[in-house]
């Protein structure tokens, strides 16, 4: 599958422009309580605006008839899921309850104080792991942008246990694999270790994404200029991707070469 560039914009009808994303940002930073909207913010609402238009991509088939649930895990201060909740879900008729779970208590307070202050009153926050953090019901969506390090697997565990259909999940520190490099024969050189090591570790979510069920592509949802984090593992689950099978086997096989690459607890055959 690769990994497809970022394009402006998927194909779809409805386009979120970057100019509604900066507005609807700077609301949200009003409603936090902040009087400033710096180069920080600015740069934070870009990657929302194309997180978001992955998010029109990826949802424009889903159901319409009733609310969707959403996981945003480590959500921080939840700009990403305000913004979905005001501007994108709304543009593509989607209604929504957004679970937001961040191990920060004070940012769950200050996305409690936002949602407050927006009257937006289908959106909750829990102050949790997301290894621990018991969640309301099943779930249809997930999105972590920036989850960190193990962070992004234990969201991974949950979105897959709580079922839901569509993963969106943007990587963002990594921990280092250590083991494996010596008998592969990769040079020496902690640099390129780091970023194969990194590679390696997305490839695995990769396949253990699909060894359960779903179709997975490997995005660059944002420009380097944007963030330098910018690979999104998108994923559906449905009857038509690769077959699971195949995906553990690889995994398996991933594993034996990269040991540090089998998920906690679990030894791969
Ligand atoms: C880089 S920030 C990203 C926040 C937000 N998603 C965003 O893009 O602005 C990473 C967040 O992950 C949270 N976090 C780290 N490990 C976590 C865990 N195991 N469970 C829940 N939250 C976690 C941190 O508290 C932090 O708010």
């Amino acid at each position: 599958m690769g990994i497809a560039r970022y394009r402006k914009a998927p194909p779809h009808a409805v386009r979120i422009s970057e100019r509604e994303v900066l507005e609807a940002a700077r609301r949200i930073r009003a409603a936090e309580g902040a009087a400033t909207f710096g180069r920080r913010e600015r740069k934070k609402a870009l990657e929302v605006h194309r997180f978001g238009e992955q998010i029109v991509f990826a949802l424009r088939g889903a159901p319409r008839s009733r609310p969707l649930a959403i996981l945003d895990g480590a959500c921080g201060k939840s700009h990403l899921s305000f913004v979905a909740r005001l501007l994108v879900l709304p543009a593509l008729g989607i209604r929504a309850r957004i679970v937001g779970v961040d191990e920060v208590p004070q940012r769950i307070a200050t996305c409690r104080r936002i949602a407050g202050r927006l009257e937006l009153d289908d959106m909750e926050f829990h102050a949790a792991r997301l290894a621990d953090v018991a969640l309301p019901g099943p779930v249809d969506v997930a999105w972590a942008l920036h989850a960190c390090g193990p962070a992004t697997d234990q969201f991974l565990d949950r979105a897959i246990a709580a079922g839901a259909r569509w993963i969106l999940c943007v990587p963002c520190c990594h921990r280092r694999i250590e083991r494996g490099f010596e008998e592969a024969g990769v040079p020496a050189c902690g640099r390129l270790r780091s970023r194969l090591s990194d590679v390696l570790l997305d490839a695995a979510r990769f396949l253990r994404l699909e060894a359960a069920g779903y179709r997975v592509d490997a995005v660059e949802f944002a420009g380097g200029d944007v963030t330098p984090r910018n690979l999104m593992l998108r994923a559906e689950r449905t009857v038509c991707g690769r077959p699971p099978a195949d995906a553990a086997e690889r995994l398996a096989r991933l594993a034996r070469l990269f040991p540090d690459l089998a998920p906690p607890g679990r030894t791969l055959r």
